[in-house]
């Protein structure tokens, strides 16, 4: 059996790979997480009594504790989700930022090198290659160019991933996968903030023009595909990952409300985010044709599981951000009245 270190895996991604790879494999799942405003133990309650897994809290930037955990609880492999993850928290302060995505990764690396460790995988962004016109698709190959103050946080840390595995012959892949959106994911991103709004009938604000494309993913398929890397993905190597779905934001705001039989009416044009990044599309046929991996989740199979999911555990929402929380946001952040 191996002993696996998942980084941040009490956010909505890690989570959701901690339960898959404990029903799916033989891994014993070490999980290390400082709970931000993103980080909760709830999510994990489905298994917190799983004898493979355990808890520590703790900053992927305390390099002694990383080290700790590495030795005593053998750890083999590691996946690293931890990081701020929200675009528009960046516009406003990339401090934090810089310090968990890059220097918490470069962290993590540090220890990790030190070691015997077999694997280390960084989850990383395509957004990391900036934005596409009408035409195209990210390819590995393509030119890093990040937009915002996230995505460059995001690309630091991916170099130096690069810069361990030539400078340290250290053992590490890089997967760079397009937006995902499933259960237990924080209702600051479009989709749960979408869906949260709708249900208490307040305002959906969309930037800009609402043309903006993003290529969506259910997260269960994120979840095999890293899975996949993890058994068999060439070291040294960046998968790129998307969901085949693109779709751009009025359209998937109005294929929602449709849904929940909400009227359009809720929908508030606001001012466009900073810097906002055009199109995002993925071609994903190096992992396909290498590993054999594919998104088997249609979109309408994927959007009406999770808009089931949160229609049916509106307390989650309730419990990981106050309505006081999401109207001080709407507020001071997106233009909305109330
Ligand atoms: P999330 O914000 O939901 O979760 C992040 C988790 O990391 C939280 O549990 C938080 O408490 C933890 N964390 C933050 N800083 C930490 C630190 N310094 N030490 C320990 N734990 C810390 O994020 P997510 O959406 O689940 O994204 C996970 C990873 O996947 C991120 O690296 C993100 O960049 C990447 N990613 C996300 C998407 C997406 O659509 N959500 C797409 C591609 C890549
Ligand atoms: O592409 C992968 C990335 O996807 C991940 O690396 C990020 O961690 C993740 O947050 C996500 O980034 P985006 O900025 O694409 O996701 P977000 O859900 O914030 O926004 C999706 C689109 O919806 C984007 O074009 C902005 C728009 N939007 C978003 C919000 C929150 C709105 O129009 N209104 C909103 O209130």
């Amino acid at each position: 059996m191996n002993n696996i270190l998942i980084t941040g895996g009490c956010g909505f991604i890690g989570s959701n790979f901690i339960r898959y790879l404990l029903a799916n494999s033989n891994y014993r799942v070490v999980n290390l997480d400082c709970l931000t405003y993103a980080g909760n133990l709830e999510n994990l309650i489905s298994v917190e009594t799983n004898p493979k897994y355990k808890f520590f809290k703790g900053n992927i930037c305390d390099s002694s504790l990383v080290s700790e955990i590495i030795k005593n609880e053998k750890i083999d492999c590691i996946i690293n989700f931890a990081a701020e993850s929200h675009v528009d928290r960046s516009i406003l302060d990339a401090s934090i930022f810089v310090q968990t995505n890059v220097l918490g990764t470069q962290t993590l690396l540090e220890s990790a090198r030190k070691t015997e460790i077999k694997r280390y995988i960084q989850i990383s962004t395509d957004e990391v290659y900036g934005s596409l016109g009408a035409e195209g698709y990210f390819t590995e190959t393509t030119p890093i160019a990040p937009n915002s103050p996230y995505s460059a946080s995001k690309a630091g840390g991916d170099l130096l991933v690069r810069s361990y595995v030539e400078t340290y012959n250290f053992p590490a892949l890089i997967m760079r996968c397009s937006n995902n959106y499933g259960p237990f994911q924080f209702p600051e991103k479009f989709i749960p903030l979408i869906i949260a709004n709708a249900l208490n009938d307040k305002a959906i604000p969309l930037y800009g023009d609402g043309l903006n494309i993003r290529d969506w993913i259910f997260v269960e398929d994120f979840c095999r595909a890293i899975h996949c890397v993890l058994e068999k993905g060439r070291i040294g190597e960046v998968y790129n990952v998307g969901g085949n779905s693109e779709k751009n934001n009025k359209e998937l705001v109005k294929i929602i409300l449709e849904r929940l039989n909400k009227p359009e009416s809720l929908v508030t044009k606001v001012t466009d985010r900073l810097g906002h990044d055009r199109r995002y599309a993925i071609d994903y046929s190096k992992i396909n044709q290498e590993l054999g991996w594919e998104p088997l989740c249609k979109f309408e199979e994927g959007i009406q599981q999770t808009i089931d999911w949160y229609v049916n555990n509106k307390q989650w929402i309730n419990n990981v951000c106050s309505q006081r929380y999401l109207d001080y946001y709407a507020r001071n952040y997106k233009g909305l009245e109330k």
